[in-house]
């Protein structure tokens, strides 16, 4: 059974095997596309987000082994407090089961016990599969961001997806 719980230092390892696989994978889906940080850095950073209000990673894990992940980020501006980031990944080996999914529903709960009220993203264009999962979510495209990001030193475009959540019926 696929449960969905906070991820653990203990994650490190799989959470970091789970980036570089995805990150290495045809469809250029992440913007790591190497090596994921450390497991030591990994560590570390799962620790501190245990202890930090504005800031969530949770696992999709099934017999204890995280399979998926979706991390959460609060802006820290107070005039944009209400918004927080999120990022997504599931192994490929389990994929359309509803996962992906189960996260966003996750992010959702997140959002509203910490005050969040928008939750926004970004996703390249040519990820049909995850652009696929926010429309049907009902996130909205907000735009195109022009060579927001180096990728392997080439600037590529991102869109802009956000879900407002005092819309959600
Ligand atoms: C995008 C991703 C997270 C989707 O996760 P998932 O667990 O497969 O998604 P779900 O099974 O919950 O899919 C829910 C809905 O999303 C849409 N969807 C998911 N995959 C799709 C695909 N390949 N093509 C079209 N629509 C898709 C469908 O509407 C689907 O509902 P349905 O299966 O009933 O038709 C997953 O493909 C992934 O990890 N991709 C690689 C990493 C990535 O791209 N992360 C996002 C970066 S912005």
């Amino acid at each position: 059974m696929i449960t969905i719980r906070p991820a653990e230092p203990g994650d490190a390892q799989a959470l970091v095997e789970l980036g570089s696989a995805v990150g290495q994978e045809d469809g250029s889906w992440l913007l790591t596309t190497e090596q994921w940080r450390s497991i030591p850095d990994e560590r570390r950073y799962l620790r501190a987000v245990r202890r930090h209000p504005d800031a969530a990673v949770f696992v999709a894990a099934e017999d204890g082994r995280p399979l998926g992940r979706l991390s959460l980020s609060r802006d820290v501006h107070p005039a944009s407090r209400h918004v927080a980031d999120l990022g997504l990944m599931i192994a490929e080996t389990h994929r359309r089961r509803g996962v992906g999914r189960a996260l966003l529903d996750q992010a959702v709960t997140w959002a509203a016990s910490t005050g969040v009220e928008k939750l926004e993203l970004h996703v390249f264009p040519w990820n049909e599969p995850a652009i696929g999962l926010y429309e049907s979510y009902g996130f909205e495209r907000e735009g195109v961001r022009r060579g927001q990001y180096l990728r392997d030193g080439a600037p590529v475009d991102a869109i802009l997806m956000a879900l407002l959540l005092g819309d959600r019926s």
